[in-house]
């Protein structure tokens, strides 16, 4: 008789646990990444999508899962309906993402009932409680759903799937988290590579679900980062970006002297052509890390410091632990010290009841500070945390209309720095062919513009070369190679 596929429920996410510390958090554990020789038999033959949604430490775990699928003898398809196993690395920050994410998960059903034998959802919706019950209840051709912190233990999961033949399997621990080493990793650039020195966030913004979604902060060891970075630039590895979501924070957990400004300081001595870093909260930014950003060429100029908003009580509502004078002052200061500086940043309009002038305290920010580049959201409230609990007297329409209104502001900064660019030469890193126009290569500057330029040489890919600008648009720029 056939047996029936039952479910395997071994844990559920809990928003309240996601907040609290575990006992391991400062122990590292090393070498948990099992491929056993059921999955390398298994793998032997088929093939894996990911779908990546989200932050760069969405896109760092991907390359880690297709790490592992490789050492299960798998190959990458970049078709969906090519593959034996999916899976979908889901964020949570927004509704809009989370939609998006339903939407493919809806699309790969299809394959599921042909080829297809996992979809697997990981990732930061499986930390919430009412995306998973979402996806239980509408998705049954979900069969694996891993939390965050589950990731080192992909491996173990999906054996026990396909071993015992659960219809699904679901494993979210919702906890503060741990220090994990000795990754697999199949990086998707050989000249780009992010590096995570955290991981979690402390900062509890009242708005942000990302403290539930990956637990609290903490930091890998000094040496471990440095090997893993020491190994890039051997490997001709051009441009490291260290992740976190708080990386002036780094270190604070460990309790051994680190920090990182020492730690910035030590991966700049490794000669990696450009290093860069995001994302720095205002709040931690300390004289030490201006003073060695400064100091090394090879350090990239262009910071990310997101403000959020410009008005007080806005920002206190959203417990950002700064105001807007201490956020330009730190500004001028940064200035001052680090010739060349450009700023980019992250906006959140429509915060519940956010009035006109406080609005307007943003525009006058933005028209202070200048921003070379930004990230503008409406604000969407995320179950579970503090501000979802605002009633909120601002229409849709309002929102909408500031929204534009800051785009426009933010434009008009951003198109005259992009102007100002125009007749200068840069340093590019070079990508390859753009997306839309096979005759043109394009790159990034070191102020992170992206630049794009006619070439056909292949060989410039992954070099850094001078480009001169002739002309700009407000998001990118067109040159020439210069030499
Ligand atoms: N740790 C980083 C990034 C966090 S998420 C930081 O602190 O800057 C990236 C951005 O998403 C945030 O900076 C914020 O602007 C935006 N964001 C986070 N939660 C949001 C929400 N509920 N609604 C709209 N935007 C949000
Ligand atoms: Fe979210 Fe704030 Fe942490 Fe950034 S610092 S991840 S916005 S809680
Ligand atoms: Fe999204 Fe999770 Fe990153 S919620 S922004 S993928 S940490």
């Amino acid at each position: 008789m056939k047996k029936k596929k039952i479910d395997n429920f071994i844990s559920l996410p809990c928003l309240a646990n996601a907040r609290l510390k575990n006992d391991d958090q400062n122990i590292i554990h090393r070498d948990c990444f099992v491929v056993d020789d059921f999955l390398k038999e298994y793998g032997k033959n088929k093939k894996y999508f990911i779908r990546t949604f989200g932050c760069q430490a969405n896109v760092r775990d991907s390359e880690i899962v297709a790490g592992l699928f490789d050492k299960m003898n798998m190959t990458q398809t970049e078709k969906m309906d090519d593959a034996d196993i999916i899976v979908i690395n889901t964020c949570a920050v927004r509704e809009n993402a989370v939609d998006k994410m339903f939407g493919e998960i809806g699309q790969c059903k299809s394959y599921r009932q042909k080829k297809c034998q996992v979809c697997a959802i990981i990732g930061c919706v499986c930390e919430q409680p009412s995306n998973v019950d979402k996806i239980l209840n509408t998705y049954p051709h979900v069969n694996l759903i891993l939390g965050t912190h589950e990731l080192p233990y992909f491996c173990d999961n999906l054996s026990s799937l396909l071993k015992n033949g659960y219809k699904r399997l679901v494993n979210v621990k919702s906890q503060g988290g741990s220090v994990f080493e000795n990754f697999p990793s199949h990086r998707q650039n050989k000249y780009k590579a992010f590096v995570n020195i955290m991981y979690g966030c402390n900062k509890f913004c009242t708005y942000c679900i990302v403290p539930f979604t990956r637990g609290r902060e903490r930091s890998r060891l000094m040496k471990d980062i440095i090997n893993e970075c020491n190994e890039l630039v051997l490997q001709g590895y051009q441009e490291i970006t260290l992740l976190g979501q708080n990386v002036n924070a780094y270190g604070k957990d460990l309790n051994d002297g680190s920090t990182f400004a020492k730690l910035l300081e030590q991966i700049a001595n490794l000669n990696i052509p450009r290093l860069r870093f995001t994302t720095s909260h205002p709040f931690d930014f300390s004289d030490d890390i201006i003073d060695v950003i400064a100091k090394y060429p090879n350090i990239m100029k262009s910071i990310h410091l997101p403000v959020q908003s410009g008005n007080d009580q806005i920002l206190r509502l959203m417990g950002r632990r700064y105001n807007s004078q201490s956020y330009r002052d730190l500004v001028d200061k940064m200035r001052r010290k680090i010739p060349g500086l450009t700023l980019s940043t992250d906006i959140i309009v429509g915060f519940p009841n956010e009035t006109e002038e406080q609005f307007e305290d943003t525009l006058k920010m933005v028209d202070y500070v200048k921003y070379e580049s930004a990230f503008t959201f409406i604000y969407s409230p995320r179950c579970g945390t503090p501000a979802a609990k605002l009633i909120d007297n601002v229409s849709d329409e309002i929102k909408h209309e500031r929204f534009n209104r800051l785009v426009k502001c933010l434009e008009k900064h951003i198109s005259n720095y992009a102007n100002s660019m125009v007749g200068n030469v840069f340093n590019v890193l070079v990508d390859g062919p753009s997306k839309n126009n096979p005759l043109m290569f394009s790159g990034y500057t070191e102020e992170n513009k992206l630049v794009h330029f006619p070439s056909k040489n292949l060989s410039l890919i992954g070099k850094i070369i001078k480009v001169k600008i002739i002309s700009s648009h407000t998001y990118s720029l067109i040159g020439e190679i210069y030499e």
